[in-house]
């Protein structure tokens, strides 16, 4: 099975096409319940690798905790997420994308699970994102417990847009949309 299989990460991209959109569904906890063939296509899995798999099983090493920890966060709520993400194809390879993650409710207005929409992200936004990830990480990886790093990263991240006056969510948006 996919999750018990140790991964070797290499340093080759697979890019999206403009009009490619990866999706997905899951349960509360993150499981994966459908993803469409792009999907399967650009991370290299077949359906039956993926379906009641987590979500983390494409976790890439690179990806800070802090941004998950906020999309969680987020959603949780039962609000919408907008971010980039850098993802773990099966043979190691790895995809960024623009993700949406929206809270899927029931007839009875109780939140259900999750849906994920993620697009080609524009190569100006990643050079901006790639340098605060990998300092975010860094900060991780120095820091003495899995909650402090958490906290810290998400700290530095703050007052990255502090500076720039904005939320998270309205930055990953702009970066997305400021296509050169
Ligand atoms: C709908 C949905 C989509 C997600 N998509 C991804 C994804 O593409 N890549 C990823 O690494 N984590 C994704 N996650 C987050 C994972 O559930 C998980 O929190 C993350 O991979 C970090 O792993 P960890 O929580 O085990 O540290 C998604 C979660 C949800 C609810």
């Amino acid at each position: 099975m996919a999750k018990n299989k140790t991964i070797s990460i290499k340093d080759e991209e697979v890019f999206l096409a403009d009009e490619e959109f990866i999706v997905s569904k899951t349960d509360l906890r993150g499981n994966i319940l459908y993803a469409n063939r792009t999907f399967m296509s650009i991370a290299s899995y077949s359906e039956g690798e993926l379906l009641r798999q987590p979500h983390s099983i494409m976790r890439h090493p690179d990806m800070p905790k802090g941004v998950f920890k906020l999309l969680w966060q987020t959603i949780k709520k039962g609000n919408e997420f907008f971010g980039f993400v850098k993802n773990l194809c099966s043979d190691g390879r790895y995809y960024w994308v623009f993700a949406n993650v929206t809270p899927a409710f029931d007839q009875h207005n109780v939140l259900v699970g999750y849906l994920s929409v993620r697009r080609k992200p524009p190569a100006t936004a990643i050079k901006i994102i790639e340098p605060i990830y990998q300092h975010m990480l860094k900060i991780e990886q120095s820091a003495s417990s899995n909650k402090t790093a958490e906290q810290e990263s998400i700290k530095y991240l703050q007052e990255q847009l502090d500076s720039l006056n904005v939320e998270y969510q309205s930055f990953a948006i702009n970066l997305f949309n400021e296509k050169t």
